[in-house]
This record gives structure tokens, sequence and C-alpha cells, in this order.
């Protein structure tokens, strides 16, 4: 499997990527590319690191929004992918790439949707918006990208215990320790061996 990862920020989820493809637990899976919308991302750093192409499409850098998704798109075709995994990539999707990578493109989402989720819930911002609620249980999903924000075909999510110290800051490093670092990789582990299904919006593992 070809995957292509989009990158904004410090790439934690992609390191976990690349250490599942070095370590096995990502069979058959060859990370083809890193994309990032912001040139001072650490994940960049990461993808030279460890010899993986690496290119920044930055939307500062285009004069309109229409002229940068029509490169973002161009860049993603260039490297073929078989999958494109958003990891912590902060952009708008645009709708041509929803459309023609349809149930080939998953998204990590660091709250249990349809829990704090949708445009503006991002980041530190999901945590404060848990710790506000009082809910005792937190977590991530990974879920197909479609033509909403959050509101793709679920593929795999895990809980995380809230506890009562927590911070915003100490609750996120929980969630991407104990659930993103873990169900990332095991959901493109799945795709890359053929186990999973979208049916009528709805995934089937099998
Ligand atoms: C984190 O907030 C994570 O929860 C979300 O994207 C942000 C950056 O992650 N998925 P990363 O360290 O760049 O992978």
């Amino acid at each position: 499997l070809r995957i292509v990862v989009m990158v904004s920020g410090g790439g934690t989820n992609l390191q976990a990527i690349i250490d599942g493809v070095k370590d096995g637990t990502i069979s058959n899976t060859e990370i083809a590319g890193v994309i990032s919308n912001n040139r001072n991302a650490y994940a960049l750093e990461r993808a030279r690191i460890n010899g993986i192409a690496n290119i920044c499409v930055s939307p500062k850098e285009y004069v309109s929004r229409e002229s940068f998704n029509e490169e973002l798109l161009k860049t993603v075709d260039a490297f073929s992918p078989d999958l494109i995994v958003l990891a912590g990539f902060l952009v708008v999707i645009p709708p041509k790439m929803t459309a023609k990578y349809a149930n080939r493109m998953i998204n990590i989402h660091p709250s249990l949707i349809p829990s704090f989720c949708g445009t503006g819930f991002y980041g530190l911002k999901v945590h404060e918006a848990a710790l506000a609620r009082g809910v005792k249980v937190a977590g991530a999903t990974v879920h197909f990208v479609d033509e909403g924000t959050d509101t793709g075909p679920i593929l795999l999510q895990k809980a995380v215990e809230v506890l009562p110290e927590d911070t915003p800051e100490i609750l996120q490093r929980r969630v991407m320790e104990q659930a993103e670092w873990k169900i990332l990789p095991q959901a493109i582990d799945l795709i890359a061996n053929g186990k999973v299904k979208v049916e009528d919006k709805k995934t089937v593992i099998i």
C-alpha cells in the first residue's frame, strides 16, 4: 500500500507510522511521501531524518485558495498514493480531492466522534471542551474523510480515562500516546491487508 501522510505540526502521528512500518506492525505499506502546509512543521524534519520524500505546499504562497487547492491535489497525485493519511493536517481538504480519494483518505481526530468534533474542534480545543463538559472517558477516532468535517465512516476508536487532575495538555498527551499512536498505525495495517470495507457509510472489518 503506497501512502502519503499529510501533516501540519510536530508529526508524532507520522512518527508512529514510520516506526510501525519499520517494526512491521504496519505490513505491506510504503510511505511514498509527506506533505505539509507549514514550512516549519517538525513533521517535515522527521521525514527528512527517515529519508522520506517531503514537500511543503503553503496556502500563504498562493494568490488564491483555488490555486492552492489545485497545487495541493497535483502534489498528492504526483505520489500516486493508494491511501492518503491526514495526521494532524489542519487545512480543509478541497472537495475535488475528497471526491477523487473517496474511501481512500483517512483522518485521526483526538476525540470519540461524534463528541467534540466538527469545525473549530482541533488540537487542544478538543480537550478543553472535554474537560469543561466533565467527561470521564476521552479518546481518538480514525475515520474515512468525506465532504464534511469529521463526518465520514468511522474505522477505529480507542478510549482513554480522564483523571481528576487532568489539564488539557495532560489529557492531549494521554490521548496521543494511548489512543492516536495505536489506532492510526492499526488502521493503515488493516487497509493495507484488505481487511476494511465501506458499506452505506459504515465500515466493516473482515
Ligand atoms: C494533535 O493535536 C493530535 O491530537 C492531532 O493533531 C495534532 C498534532 O499531531 N491528531 P502530530 O503530533 O502532528 O501528529
